[in-house]
């Protein structure tokens, strides 16, 4: 699945949301959130974030932290 990392937290575009043919693109208090589940990995989202949040989860630079864990972590949370 594609994943919302870092650089989302306290921008929130919300671009990508428009772009999500599943919607499956959900709002958290200070980042959005893509659902490893629904996710289709077509990547419509990843080019229209301005500052570039979306990757591919192998694509994650590894001092962003763990996001592909963390978006995960928001589903089961809600
Ligand atoms: Fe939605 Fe496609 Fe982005 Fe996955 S890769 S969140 S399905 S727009
Ligand atoms: Fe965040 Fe970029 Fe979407 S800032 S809300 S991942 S367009």
């Amino acid at each position: 699945a594609y994943v919302i990392a870092l650089p989302c937290v306290d921008v929130k575009d919300r671009s990508c949301v428009d772009e999500c043919p599943v919607d499956c693109i959900y709002e958290g208090r200070r980042a959005l959130y893509i659902h490893p589940d629904e996710c289709v990995d077509c990547g419509a989202c990843e080019p229209v974030c301005p500052v570039e949040a979306i990757r591919f989860e192998d694509d994650v630079p590894a001092e962003w932290g763990d996001h592909t864990a963390s978006n995960a972590d928001f589903f089961t949370a809600i």
